[in-house]
């Protein structure tokens, strides 16, 4: 074997190991949108990446201010290129604040159930070779139930569901779960209140919430806590910055720090199926419809 084999044998091994660790996936939906999904996805990663944690945030929504407008970033690619081979995954991926990994926004997101298998294949195996290994990944998921949001939800570990104190935010929120229970087999989801204006709010509408739930619907749901309402998030926003950085003693960042927190203490997915690789090969393999139908 040539020296230059044995180092390229080297680092395919090393590969190996780093990616073999299980990676906390976490997708945050909402069913209504405007919930606050994408301040709390950019502001929870930046949380654990500054508590040293490896994390890496999917932007998963095409929306308007999706996660590179909202840190002021202008990604030259995004997994698209990946896709069609053009570019690697690192090549891809831009780095945000605290070393946060984030991939952008793209088309390519919605067309992961229906790639081919050799581009099933190729982005499986670009995310094997991912060269960091990952503590955490957070997936910023698109309003309504569309088949995008479904699948990512459902090849998640953990779901984390944004309420907000209107009713339709209670009634989509409900929605989403019965359809990702129903249809999905997914039982168990995470609550966060979001924008609340008193320290009792975000506690009623957990309350609303899961009372209806346990009538009509198998699942189990927890309640993370809340997220106060907090001008200085939209003042961090027009600044593309996160509020976690921005403001770290605002009460909204303080809330989310917690919440971070709460996240880092949830298990490691050690068994079959928790390696980063497993996600995507989840997801390529979903055979829901990725139609953007929305609530
Ligand atoms: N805790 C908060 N305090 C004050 N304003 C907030 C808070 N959370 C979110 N917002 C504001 O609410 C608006 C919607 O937030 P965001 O874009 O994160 O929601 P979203 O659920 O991702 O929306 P979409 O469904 O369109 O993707 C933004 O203007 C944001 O600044
Ligand atoms: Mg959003």
């Amino acid at each position: 074997m040539q020296t230059s084999e044995v180092v390229l044998d080297q680092a395919d091994g090393l590969r190996r190991i780093v990616n073999a660790k299980p990676v906390k996936v976490i997708a945050v939906s909402s069913g209504k949108g405007g919930v606050g999904k994408t301040n709390i996805s950019v502001n929870l990663s930046v949380a654990l990446a500054k508590m040293n944690r490896e994390v890496m945030l999917m932007d998963a929504d095409l929306g308007l201010a999706n996660v590179d407008v909202l840190l002021g970033l202008n990604p030259s690619y995004d997994l698209s290129h990946v896709i069609s081979g053009e570019r690697t995954l690192e090549e891809v991926v831009v780095e945000g604040p605290a070393n946060l990994k984030i991939i952008p926004a793209s088309s390519g997101v919605s067309r992961m159930a229906n790639l081919q298998p050799m581009e099933q294949a190729g982005l499986i195996q670009a995310f094997s070779e991912l060269g960091y290994a990952l503590d955490v990944l957070v997936v910023d998921t698109g309003a309504g139930i569309s088949g995008n949001v479904v699948n990512f939800c459902s090849a998640a570990q953990e779901v984390i569901v944004v309420v907000c104190d209107e009713p339709a935010s209670i009634t989509d929120a409900y929605a989403f779960i019965k359809v990702m229970s129903r249809e999905h087999d997914v039982d168990r989801f995470q609550i966060l209140a979001n924008m609340s204006h008193t320290s009792s709010e975000g506690r009623e509408m957990f309350h609303k919430l899961s009372t209806a739930t346990e009538r009509f619907l198998d699942v189990m749901l927890t309640f993370m806590g809340s997220i106060p309402y907090d001008p200085r998030l939209r003042k961090a926003v027009q600044h593309q910055r996160a509020i976690v950085e921005a403001f770290p003693r605002s009460p909204a960042a303080l809330a989310i720090t917690r919440l971070a927190k709460q996240v880092d203490a949830w298990p490691d997915n050690a068994g079959s199926g928790g390696q980063l690789e497993f996600f995507i090969e989840r997801l390529v393999n979903a055979d829901t419809d990725m139609s953007e139908a929305k609530l």
